[in-house]
C-alpha cells in the first residue's frame, strides 16, 4: 500500500525523488519523505499529507543515492516521526518499507533488550535498527540477514552513510522492479516511478535481494547465491501516464473506456467462427473442455467483476462457478477436486489477499488463470496463464476502466468456454455481435456526461443511498455503489432489489434516494415492483434503463437511457453511468477525487 522510490546515478538533484514519488503517490498518501547521503552524513525530509507538502521542505541538495517513500499508514499513527524514511538509533541506516513486518513486536522487544531505543510506532523501526545490528562493513550481507528474521509479506530498501553510492533492497512478498539504465539504477514498487529514467527493468522474485550502484545490478536468492535475471521492456510509453486535458486521471481513465474495451477484445475473437481465442494463454483446448468447475476469487471492484462473470459462466458456459472474496477464502480449506480452474482477477496482482488464495488454491493442485493489467506483477508471474486487460494504467484510485475490460476479457472467456461446451456458432456470432457494439455504446453514453452531471449535483446533497437491481444487476449495484463510497464518501448501498423488502426498506425515506439499475431484462418487471416499493415510501428515484422505457419515465424521479444490450453486457455500461454519476456527484462535494483519504491503489497488506 505505500510507494517505494530508490535512486542512484548522476541525478544528483534530490528532486528526482520528488518526481518517483509523483508517481507511486497513488499508492499511499499520508506521508511522504526522502533519505539522502549527504558530506558523509544521511539527512531526510518529511512531511505529512499529500507529496506538495513535502516539495514544500525539499532544499536544493545534491546526493548521488536517495530513497524515497509516500506512506499508507499500517502501525503507527499519521505523524512526520512516523514518515519514512526510518533510521536506525545511530543515524547510519535509513529505511523505506512497504508491507508489514508481522513479528515487529517480538523483533522490538529483543532489540529493546539489546539496548536498542525505538523513536517511532512504526514496524519499519525493527528494519533499520536490526541491520545496523548485522553491519559491519556490508550493507547487502547486513539486509541478507535481516531478510530471513521478519515474517509477512514486505518490501523494502536501504542506504548506509558510509556506502554514497549504493542502495539495497529485499523484496518478501510485495513488490520491487529494479530500472536498469545507462549509468544510472532505479528500484521502485511500481514500474510508474521507472519509465521516465528506463523502459529497461528486473522484476523480483519473493526472497531476492539487490544492490544496484550507478553501473551494476548485483541479484541474489534467499541462499545468497548471486542470480542473473532477464531484463525486460515495459510495455507501456511515458506519456500514458499523463492525464492529458481531463480534471482527474479518474475522468481520463472513464473516458479511456471506449478503447480501452476494444483494446481488450482486439485479435481475441474469431467473427466466422462465434467464438474467442487467447493466444497468450498457454492452457490446451482439451484442457479448458475438461473443467468441471470454476472458482474466482478476487477483491474489491475484482470481486464485482467476479460476481458478473460467476452468473455468465453458469448461464452460458454452464459451467458450476463459486465466486469468493479473497480475504475470506484465503482462510479457509479449500475443496479442490480435480478439474477444478480458478479464476484469480487483479488489476495491480498485487493484492495481498488475492495472490494469498492463489497460492493456497496452488497448493491444493488447482490450475489458475490470472485476469490481470499489469505485467509483470505478481498474480502474473504466479498464475498458470494470465489475461492481460490491456486497459493501460490505471492511476485513479477507483477503479473504472479496469472493471470494464475485466467484465470484456471475462465476456470473451465465457464464450471460449460455452462454445467450446454447447452453444452454437450463430449463438456465438450474436454474443460477438452484441459485445464489438459495446464501445460505440460507452460513447453514447460518455456523450451524456452534461446530463448526468446535472443530476449528480442535484443527488450530491444526500447521504445515504441504495442502489437496488437484480441478477446481472445486483453486483452491478454494489459496484455502483463502491463508486460512491470511495470518491464522494456517501454511504451507499448495493442491495438485491428483491431484498429491500426483508428490512432495509425501513431506511427509506425522502433522504435516502434510490439508484435503480432496470437494464437486465429478465427481471426487469419484478425490479419495477420494486422501484414503486420505494417511491411509495418517498425516497427519490434515480432509474437507469434502455433508451424508450416508457414505464420507468413516468414512476421514476429522473432517468437515464443507455442503449439496449443483452442482459450480461448491460454491467459494462451500466457502470459508466454509475462511474460518472459518482465522479461528479465527488466533483460536487469537493472530494479528493484521484486520491480518495484513507485508500490506496493497490492493497499490498492483508
Ligand atoms: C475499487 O475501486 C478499489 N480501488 C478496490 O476495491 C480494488 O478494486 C481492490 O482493492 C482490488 O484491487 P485489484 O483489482 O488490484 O486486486
Amino acid at each position: 500500500m505505500c510507494g517505494i522510490f530508490a535512486y542512484v546515478g548522476p541525478k544528483t538533484t534530490i528532486r528526482v525523488a520528488l518526481e518517483g514519488l509523483r508517481k507511486v503517490e497513488y499508492r499511499g498518501y499520508d506521508s511522504a519523505g526522502i533519505a539522502y547521503i549527504n558530506e558523509g552524513k544521511l539527512a531526510t525530509k518529511k512531511a505529512v499529507g499529500k507529496l506538495a507538502n513535502l516539495e514544500k521542505v525539499l532544499g536544493e541538495d545534491a546526493s548521488p543515492c536517495i530513497i524515497a517513500h509516500t506512506r499508507w499508514a499500517t502501525h503507527g499513527k499519521v505523524t512526520e516521526t512516523n514518515a519514512h524514511p526510518i533510521l536506525d538509533q545511530t543515524d547510519s541506516i535509513a529505511v523505506v518499507h512497504n508491507g508489514i513486518v508481522e513479528n515487529f513486536e517480538q523483533l522490538r522487544h529483543e532489540l529493546e533488550r539489546e539496548g536498542v531505543t525505538f523513536r517511532t510506532e512504526t514496524d519499519t523501526e525493527v528494519i533499520a535498527n536490526l541491520i545496523a545490528k548485522f553491519y559491519t562493513d556490508d550493507l547487502l550481507r547486513a539486509v541478507q540477514e535481516v531478510m530471513p528474521l521478519l515474517t509477512g509479506s514486505s518490501a523494502f530498501v536501504a542506504i548506509h552513510k558510509n556506502h554514497p553510492d549504493e542502495c539495497v533492497a529485499a523484496k518478501i512478498g510485495s513488490p520491487i522492479v529494479v530500472g536498469v539504465g545507462e549509468g544510472e539504477m532505479i528500484l521502485a514498487s511500481d514500474p510508474n516511478a521507472i519509465i521516465h529514467h528506463t523502459r529497461d527493468v528486473i522484476y523480483l522474485s519473493d526472497g531476492e535481494v539487490v544492490r544496484i550502484k550507478p553501473h551494476s545490478v548485483e541479484l541474489f536468492d534467499a541462499s545468497r547465491t548471486p542470480i542473473s535475471k532477464k531484463v525486460e521492456q515495459l510495455a507501456h510509453s511515458a506519456e500514458e501516464f499523463s492525464k492529458g486535458n481531463f480534471e482527474h486521471y479518474t475522468l481520463k481513465e472513464i473516458h479511456d473506456q471506449p478503447q480501452a474495451i476494444r483494446n481488450a477484445m482486439l485479435s481475441r475473437f474469431l467473427e466466422e467462427y462465434g467464438t474467442a481465442i487467447f493466444e497468450d494463454l498457454q492452457i490446451k483446448p482439451a484442457n479448458l473442455l475438461a473443467v468441471k468447475r470454476i472458482v474466482i476469487v478476487a477483491a474489491g471492484t475484482s470481486f464485482h467483476a467476479g460476481l458478473i462473470a460467476g452468473y455468465m459462466l453458469e448461464e452460458i458456459a454452464r459451467i458450476p462457478t463459486d465466486v469468493e472474496i479473497s480475504s475470506e477464502f484465503r482462510y479457509r480449506n479449500p475443496i479442490v477436486a480435480d478439474g477444478t480452474l480458478v479464476l484469480a482477477i487483479s488489476q495491480s496482482g498485487e493484492t495481498a489477499d488475492t495472490i494469498a488464495a492463489v497460492r493456497e488454491l496452488k497448493a491444493k493442485g488447482a490450475t489458475v488463470i490470472g485476469i490481470c493489467n499489469v505485467h509483470g506483477s505478481t498474480l502474473s508471474r504466479e498464475a498458470d496463464g494470465t489475461l492481460f486487460l490491456r486497459a493501460g494504467p490505471e492511476i485513479g484510485v477507483c477503479s473504472t476502466k479496469a472493471f470494464t475490460t475485466q467484465l470484456t476479457v471475462l465476456a470473451l472467456f465465457t464464450l471460449m468456454m460455452a462454445r467450446l461446451r454447447h452453444i452454437s456458432k450463430t449463438e456465438g456470432q450474436e454474443f460477438l455481435t452484441a459485445l464489438k457494439a459495446i464501445p460505440g455504446q460507452v460513447e453514447q453514453i460518455l456523450s451524456q456526461s452534461d446530463a448526468i452531471q446535472q443530476l449528480a449535483e442535484t443527488y450530491a446533497q444526500f447521504n445515504d443511498f441504495f442502489f437496488i437491481g437484480r441478477r446481472y444487476m445486483f453486483p452491478t449495484c454494489l459496484e455502483g455503489a463502491l463508486k460512491l463510497k470511495e470518491i464522494a464518501y456517501i454511504n451507499a448501498n448495493g442491495y438485491a432489489a428483491g431484498e429491500m423488502k426483508h428490512g432495509p426498506i425501513a431506511l427509506l425515506n425522502e433522504r435516502c434516494p434510490t439508484l435503480a439499475l432496470c437494464t437486465d431484462m429478465l427481471t426487469y418487471d419484478k425490479v419495477v415492483s420494486n422501484v414503486m416499493e420505494a417511491r411509495a415510501r418517498h425516497s427519490p428515484i434515480l432509474g437507469i434503463a434502455f433508451e424508450g422505457d416508457t414505464r420507468l419515465k413516468k414512476i421514476a424521479t429522473h432517468l437515464i437511457e443507455i442503449p439496449k444490450t443483452r442482459d450480461e453486457l448491460a454491467p459494462i455500461t451500466t457502470a459508466v453511468v454509475c462511474q460518472l454519476f459518482a465522479y461528479f456527484c465527488a466533483k460536487k462535494r469537493g472530494a479528493d477525487i484521484d486520491q480518495p483519504k484513507n485508500l490506496a491503489k493497490s492493497v499490498t497488506v492483508e
